[in-house]
Formats: structure tokens, sequence, C-alpha cells
């Protein structure tokens, strides 16, 4: 099959993805691309593929089952996504019902509360402008999972540094470096809660693993503590970034959802459909020879699905180009499918609800404020998105 090779276009590809990934489903489901970080990779464009490949055994999570691969994280990618069953099932279950959608709306309270001291503080700007994502989209979403976790005082600069080059690497050994720092500063951050234990989900997972022996190794408390913390705000905070973004670009939408508040979940979910901030879903190997469309994968080959893609896919949403609220996209991809379905969906349903009906509320003249030039896109595959959406009101 033919390489794509992508790299020539790497600025224009991560601004906007979607025509290419339209000329590929016009050619077919599943291509073998090279980008800047990928240099050969299976690439599932098409829905129905894309779901198929979510939920194929054959596809495996772990990278330790794939030759060569050697750990220099520190433990970070000792978590249940990086893992298959059995140690998937066993990790997902110590974690799984602090996600409950009771468990969250526990939650609600507190994150309207949060939502307001954010949009507060955007607010009271006399220049009636601000950065979007760093008034609300990051510090919404951070702030809620680290109460949860119980580190409210998380260096947060630091954090955000590292995890955002984990995210969207941008190359050479800062990748590795920024995946060393973090198991170290999250090695202490794990120290310090086991010395002064608290009623939070760190504690309790340290007691987990203290109590019953082998439930949790050192490694696997750095894993969790690793993909909760980053899982937990940097694609919530692409979610109020991307959604707020269609919105303000598609005023006739923005009017209909003002018009009617009970458009709000299924405009969020339009949101996550139309522009989610999952672009690709994290590396699959295959684990034996198989066949995705009509590509023969070999055994080892990394194998990569674009739920961007997928959730463009016309096969599966008719006129899929269009953002309109009131699709109700069921089937929609973005957060995953089969047994690595995000934990998080009903805490990121809600922030998003919450965050996007607060700005507008309380906003009604808010805009894109394109004076602050360009968009600077994340890089990479995994996340589409801006690090930093200028809004003037
Ligand atoms: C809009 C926001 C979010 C989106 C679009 C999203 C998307 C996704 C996707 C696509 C996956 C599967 C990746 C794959 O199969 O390769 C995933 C997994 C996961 N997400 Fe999210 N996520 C969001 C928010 C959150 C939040 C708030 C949390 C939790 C605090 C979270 C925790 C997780 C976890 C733990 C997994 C791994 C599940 C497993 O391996 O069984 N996510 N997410």
């Amino acid at each position: 099959m033919t390489l794509i090779d992508l790299r020539p276009d790497t600025e224009a590809f991560n601004a906007d993805p979607y025509p290419y990934y339209e000329k590929m489903r016009a050619a077919g489901p599943v291509h073998r691309v090279r980008t800047q970080d990928a240099d050969g990779v299976w690439l599932v464009v098409g829905h129905e593929e894309a779901r198929a490949a979510l939920n194929d055994p054959r596809l495996t999570k772990d990278p330790r089952k794939t030759p060569g691969w050697e750990d220099v994280s520190g433990g970070i990618y000792s978590n249940m996504l990086d893992t298959d069953p059995p140690h998937h099932t066993r990790l997902r279950k110590l974690v799984a019902r602090e996600f409950t959608a009771r468990r969250v709306q526990a939650l609600r309270p507190r994150v309207q509360e949060i939502t307001d001291a954010c949009l507060d503080r955007m607010l009271a700007a006399p220049e009636r402008t601000a950065d979007l994502v760093d008034s609300l989209a990051f510090p919404l979403p951070m702030t809620v999972i680290c109460e949860l976790f119980g580190v409210p005082d998380l260096d947060r600069a630091s954090f955000r540094v590292w995890s955002n080059e984990l995210i969207g690497p941008t190359g050479g050994d800062q990748e590795s470096a920024a995946a060393r720092s973090m198991s170290a500063y999250l090695v202490s951050l794990i120290e310090a809660k086991r010395e002064q234990p608290g009623d939070d989900l760190l504690s309790a997972l340290i007691r987990a693993r203290d109590e019953d022996g082998d439930q949790l190794s050192a490694q696997e408390l750095v894993g969790m503590a690793f993909l909760l913390l980053v899982a937990g705000h940097e694609t919530t905070v692409n979610l109020i970034s991307n959604g707020i973004r269609a919105l303000l670009a598609h005023p006739e939408q923005l009017a209909a959802l003002r018009a009617d508040m009970s458009l709000l979940d299924g405009a969020v979910e339009e949101m996550l459909r139309y522009d989610g901030p999952v672009e690709t879903a994290t590396y699959r190997h295959a684990a034996e020879p198989l066949r995705i469309g009509s590509a023969d994968i070999a055994a080892g080959e990394p194998v990569l699905v674009s739920l961007g893609s997928a959730d463009r896919d016309p096969a599966r949403f008719p006129d899929a180009g269009r953002f309109d609220i009131r699709r109700a996209p069921q089937g929609h991809l973005a957060f995953g499918h089969g047994i690595h379905f995000c934990l998080g969906a009903p805490l990121a349903r809600m922030e998003g609800r919450i965050a996007v009906r607060t700005l507008l509320e309380r906003c009604p003249g808010l805009a894109l404020d394109m004076d602050g030039g360009a968009y600077t896109w994340i890089p990479g595959l995994l996340m589409h998105g801006v690090r930093k959406l200028p809004v003037r009101w």
C-alpha cells in the first residue's frame, strides 16, 4: 500500500486535519502514513473499521509486548491504558467506582463553584478580552482532578509543561526527559500523601495497595496517578476550547443554543463528534497478523485509530462536515470504544456542559478575538486543539 507522507504538510495538517482525512477515507478505510513522530504507521480512518479496531483484542495496548521496548519513563506507562487484560481489568476496577455517573453527580456543585470563580476572574478584565484556555478551559478540569486526587497544591506550572510535552511531543529527548521529571514528581507526591493521608482518591489508592499486599505496585501507583491527572485535564481543556471555538464560528448554532438551553447536552455531544479533543486513540500494535479493510497488517506493526476521521465519516454521520447541535450524534467515538472506553466520560461531559452553559449565560456578547493573532495548534496526532483561544465580550 502506498505510504502517505504527511511530513511536508505537518503545519496544515495540525491546523485542520479534516480535509486530509476526507481524501484518505475516499480512497479507503486504512492507510499507511508517515508523520513527524511516526515513520510508517497504519492509520484507520473509516468509522466502522475504527470501531472494530478499538474492540479488537489482536491489537495490543501493552508496549511491553513490543520487541525492543524499554521503559525509560519511571513507571508512568504502568497504567490501565497501556495494558491488556487481565492487568487492565484489575487496574480499571480499582478506580471505576470513583467515576460512576452517581459519584460524578455529587461533584456537580463544586464544579459549578470552580467555573464561577474562573469566570469571576476572567470577567473582571477591564479590556474585556481574555485567553479562554488560561481563564477557564485549563483551570477548571485541572482544579477538579487535583481536588479529587487530594493534591490541591500540585505544581501546576511544571505539571502543565511536562504534560503538554507528553501529549504533543516537540521532538528530541524532551519527551523522555518530561516523562522522567513527571515520574519523579509523582513519586514525591505519593510519598507526601502516604505520610499525610486524607479523604481523597490518591490516599484510597495507596491504602488499597498497602492493605491488600500486591494490589498496586509502586510503579502502578505512579502510572495510575499519571494517567488520571493527565487524562483528567488535557482532554477536557480541548473539549471546552474546541467546543466554544466551533460554536462561535457558527453564529446560527450559537443563537439556537442561546435560545434553547435544553439543546445543551446534544450540543456538547456534537462538539465531541465534530472536533473532539482526542484526534487519534493511543498506539496499538498487532499482536498477530491481521487484516483491517484491505490492509494486511504484520505482527508487531503499530496501528493508530483516527477518532477525528471516524466521526466525520459520512457513511456514519450524514453531512458529517456540518456542525449541527441538533444532530444527536449517537455512537460517536470521541471517548473511544471497547474495554478502554474513557473512564472519565461522565466527568468530562459534566464539566463540559457546566462550562459551556455558564460561559454563555455570563457572556452574552462572547466572540472570537482574532486580534490575538493566528492559532498555535497542539502538535502531533494525539490531540487536536489550540494552545490559546482569544475571546472578547
Ligand atoms: C472530553 C474529555 C475526554 C475525552 C475526549 C477523552 C477521551 C478518551 C479516549 C478516546 C480514551 C481511549 C483511548 C484509547 O483507546 O486509546 C480515553 C481513555 C481514558 N480516559 Fe478519557 N477522555 C476525556 C476525559 C477524561 C477524564 C476527565 C478522565 C478522568 C479523570 C479520563 C480518564 C481516562 C482513563 C483512565 C482512560 C483509560 C481507560 C482504560 O484504559 O480502560 N478521561 N479517554
